[in-house]
């Protein structure tokens, strides 16, 4: 079916250059000269995509785009300006363009940019499309994922939960253990208690130890008050002790005998202290490997895994993908007010062919930068950038020195606050003068990009 492209522009000779240019490639043309043409033309149904030039008489191009994407959201419409500044593309991308051409149009681009529009609302109708999944009320703390395996784990919630039964979760990072362990919490009879988590690998020992037990004042210096423990803060709720496996043996030892015994004492105190406490414990270690070469406390670790969830890797349940990326598409509209909801065959096939060694949180960051990213409904395979990290392939991005994937994180942490750098240091759990350091030293640009 031939292709209808309407031109709209006040400016003749342009209007009649790419009339006949476009023409001679085998579309259907038609032509507005003003604004009130081109909103009156872009409404006929018959036109698939519109070429619109920012300043036209009577209206301004920002305005006209603004009401046609009212009246027909699906239309693809490519702005075309003199002012080929990153202000105006921004804006035009901002208010629904799907592109943006500086004048002179060099018309093999403009070949390009077309073809690609009309492949992608090919993919965009032979997509998954799933826009009734926004309907469902939106829920935070909920997993997703109806895998075997992930039904087992659900399972294993519902039994423990209310028991106060010691558990360890194992897996690889980004496989849900945290969610898990708020799950388990949440779903309890002392859900109403207190659920505090405590990242062990933050802290340096000492530090760690003080955090969990309390000090007394004048326990060291800077002791100055008497300060209670996460022990103490989380009586009769639930203690998650994340990254277990980074404590020095020190605190293992008081673990253990907390474990054992219920009670413990503050650094530097010596009255003994009893605590009703649920602890949940998580590492994406092997720990029994830890325990054989020395590592890790043989009987701690019997005492944690009393119950023991093993998380398993994204790449070895895939049939949860398709849903997990619904699930997570959906937040990233809550989070950033763009609805990606288009998800066509093609990126599917790429989704399920990653290993995804990150887990559901690379995932969920992928998907976070393909949405801020994207010009459109349609979740292109191409913004996922997920080239070289196929299945069997699986270290082909990962072998670069750690300074590198520094850089690319700080980076992409800067796009995704937009350069928000107080927010940006929180995300990256550093000050704000180490973030500064860091972007002078790595030569990212520090400007805000709108
Ligand atoms: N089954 C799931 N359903 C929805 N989101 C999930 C699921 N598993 C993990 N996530 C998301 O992935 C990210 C990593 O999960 P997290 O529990 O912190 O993993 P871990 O503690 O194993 O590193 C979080 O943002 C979490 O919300
Ligand atoms: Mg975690």
């Amino acid at each position: 079916m031939m292709k209808t492209i309407l031109i709209a522009d006040d400016d003749n000779a342009i209007r009649r250059t790419l009339e006949l240019h476009l023409s001679d490639e085998g579309y259907v043309v038609r032509t507005a000269a003003d604004g009130h043409e081109a909103i009156a033309k872009a409404e006929q149904q018959e036109v698939n995509l519109m070429l619109l030039d920012l300043r036209l008489p009577g209206f301004d191009g920002f305005e006209v785009l603004k009401i046609i994407k009212e009246k027909r959201p699906d239309l693809p419409v490519i702005m075309i300006t003199a002012y080929d500044d990153m202000a105006t593309a921004i804006e035009s991308i901002r208010l629904g363009a799907i592109d943006h051409l500086g004048k002179p149009v060099d018309l093999d681009h403009l070949d390009e940019v077309i073809e690609k529009v009309f492949e992608m609302s090919l993919l965009a109708r032979e997509g998954v499309i799933f826009r009734d999944a926004y309907d469902t009320h939106f829920e935070q703390n909920i997993m997703v994922g109806r895998s075997r395996s992930m039904k087992e784990i659900y399972k294993t919630i519902g039994a423990v939960a209310d028991t106060r039964a010691t558990v360890l979760i194992q897996g690889e990072s980004g496989t849900g253990k945290e969610m898990v362990a708020r799950a388990l919490h949440f779903n309890s009879q002392y859900r109403n208690r207190p659920f505090i988590a405590v990242a062990c690998s933050s802290l340096a020992p000492n530090l760690l130890e003080s955090e969990l037990f309390g000090h007394e004042k004048g326990a060291f210096t800077g002791a100055y008050r008497t300060k209670p423990g996460k022990f103490e803060l989380a009586e009769g709720g639930t203690l998650f002790l994340d990254e277990i496996s980074e404590t020095s043996l020190e605190i293992q030892v008081k673990l253990l005998r907390f474990l054992q015994e219920r009670e413990f004492e503050r650094v530097g105190g010596i009255e003994t202290i009893k605590a009703n406490v649920r602890i949940v414990a998580a590492t994406n270690k092997n720990l029994s490997e830890l325990v054989a070469c020395g590592g890790f406390r043989k009987d701690l670790y019997y005492r944690l895994k009393v119950v023991s969830i093993d998380m398993p890797p994204l790449r070895e349940r895939k049939d949860d993908i398709l849903i997990l990326v619904k699930f997570l598409l959906e937040k990233m509209y809550l989070e950033t007010g763009k609805r990606v909801d288009i998800i066509p065959q093609k990126t599917m096939n790429q989704l399920l062919e990653y290993s995804w060694p990150g887990n559901v949180r690379e995932l969920e960051n992928t998907l976070r930068r393909a949405v801020i990213l994207s010009h459109g409904t349609v979740l292109l395979p191409e913004s996922l950038h997920l080239d070289g990290n196929r299945d069997g392939d699986r270290f082909a991005l990962v072998i670069k020195p750690l300074h590198e994937v520094e850089r690319e994180h700080i980076e992409n942490i800067l796009i995704y606050t937009n350069y928000e750098k107080k927010r940006a240091a929180e995300i990256l759990g550093i000050s704000r003068p180490t973030l500064d350091r860091r972007v002078k030293e790595y030569g990212l640009d520090d400007s805000p990009r709108s």
